[in-house]
């Protein structure tokens, strides 16, 4: 075979993973549908925030090279699918980018290949989806070519966790394929994980993202009522987290965001509701608590103006971070979206600035940045921390905000309200 690799989809999960098998001594291609993307990463230009632009130029003189064409998974030993799984309107997952990804494996398909599924589903995709689109030409998954799913744990800009040192869970179509699958990662990953199937390593990222989407829905929940009895759940949390089993430390915050977590366990709950016909309870109520935070937050903007004697409508309010989390560029899913168009809707002047946002689409309008973060603090009715990213020196931002709305309890005194 020419190449070891070829990645299909060179986003967010793609990329690091060309980039890491790369850096181990593969020969990689990357496959995308998109001109844009392709162009960009041929002319040394990320487009994810893991990878620097410097990063992209080291990967190219590696060898690495991306394209368009199909043709390139045929002289390829592994081929790995890392296309979108969004929501039909409807909520179910929309499966259009990995079927047409697999048909275009397919149609190259060739003896002894190694085909893995990264992108996150429901269980039972790479039996029922995948396969038999792979088959549909003759050959057989587990005798002639290998089939497995390993779900991707990518955390965009942690800097402790990367791709190499994270674990990486494969479940193949028989032990065989899981043996090709656990060869493949270890190369270039510390350790791999054997699952038992495809529907094992398919449900255990979906078991993973649901418990963290509950046990923020808990805080969420509890955030509120701790307001109401005055009680300060960060506090109630650094203590609870002082044991050392048994328990793990979730944040409340101003709703959940990302590509990941609010999307996923809707997966699981399709498929539940769709097979067996009854709910996924737990995830249905964390998804109401969570969807919900974004107009508790509103609500709660609009009771720290009243208690100064203000209106929501004609108040100018300066959101801080508007990513779906710390130190990223990412905005998908971001709850500080509704947020400011709930607080346009009743009037509110909503201004943002995001240390990694110049611009920043609300519906059908873009907002910019504010360019001068000093003269923005005191010219705002009230500040709301919303995202709290290493950049923002805290103290400067509450020693020129009038007042301070903090959803993330980084902050405490008599300027500030706590979510
Ligand atoms: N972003 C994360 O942090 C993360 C973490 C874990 C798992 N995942 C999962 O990984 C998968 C990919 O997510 P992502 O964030 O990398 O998406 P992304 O949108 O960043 O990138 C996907 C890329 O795939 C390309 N693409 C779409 N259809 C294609 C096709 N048919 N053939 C070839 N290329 C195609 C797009 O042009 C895009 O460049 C999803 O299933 C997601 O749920 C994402």
């Amino acid at each position: 075979m020419a190449r070891d690799l070829v990645v299909i989809g060179l986003g967010y999960v793609g990329l690091p993973l060309a980039q890491e098998a790369t850096r181990a001594g593969l020969t990689v291609t990357g496959l995308d549908v998109s001109n844009a993307v392709v162009d960009g990463l041929n002319a040394g230009r990320s487009h994810v925030d893991d990878l620097s632009d410097a990063d992209m130029a080291h990967m190219l003189e590696q060898g690495f090279t991306a394209t368009t064409d199909a043709a390139v998974i045929a002289d390829a030993s592994t081929v790995v699918i890392c296309v979108p799984t969004p929501l039909t309107p409807e909520g179910g997952p929309d499966l259009g980018a990995v079927l047409g990804a697999t048909r275009a494996i397919a149609s190259h398909l060739r003896p002894g290949h190694l085909v893995v599924l990264e992108s996150t589903t429901y269980p039972g995709t790479t039996d029922d989806e995948v396969r038999p689109v792979l088959e549909a030409g003759g050959l057989v998954a587990g005798r002639d070519f290998h089939l497995a799913f390993s779900p991707e744990r990518i955390d965009p800009g942690n800097p402790t966790y990367g791709m190499k040192n994270t674990p990486k869970v494969v479940g193949g179509h028989t032990e065989a394929c899981t043996d090709a699958a656990q060869t493949f990662y270890g190369r270039f990953v510390d350790t791999v994980v054997r699952a038992r199937g495809t529907r094992e390593a398919e449900m255990a990222k979906l078991l993973e993202n649901t418990y963290r989407h509950i046990n923020i829905a808990l805080v969420n929940e509890m955030a509120r009522f701790c307001h109401e009895l005055d009680i300060d759940l960060w506090d109630v949390i650094a203590a609870a987290k002082s044991k050392p089993f048994g328990f793990q430390a979730f944040y409340p915050g101003p709703g959940v965001g990302g590509h990941c977590i609010p999307i996923d366990p809707n997966y699981l709950s399709y498929q539940v509701q769709a097979k067996l016909g009854y709910p996924f309870r737990f995830v249905e109520l964390a998804q109401e608590i969570n969807a919900g935070m974004p107009s508790y937050v509103v609500r709660r903007i609009q009771d720290a103006l009243n208690d100064e004697g203000k209106a929501l409508r004609g108040s100018r309010i300066l959101l801080l971070g508007v990513t779906y989390k710390p130190d990223i560029a990412d905005q998908r899913e971001s709850p500080a979206k509704p947020i400011a168009i709930e607080l346009r809707d009743k009037g509110a002047h909503v201004e943002f600035h995001d240390p990694h946002v110049t611009t920043w689409r609300l519906g059908a309008e873009s907002l910019t940045c504010v360019d001068n973060l000093d003269v923005a603090l005191e010219s705002a009715d009230l500040v709301v921390l919303l995202q709290n990213h290493s950049a923002y020196d805290v103290d400067r931002i509450l020693a020129s905000a009038p007042r301070l709305f903090d959803t993330r309890g980084t902050t405490s005194g008599p300027k500030v309200v706590r979510l």
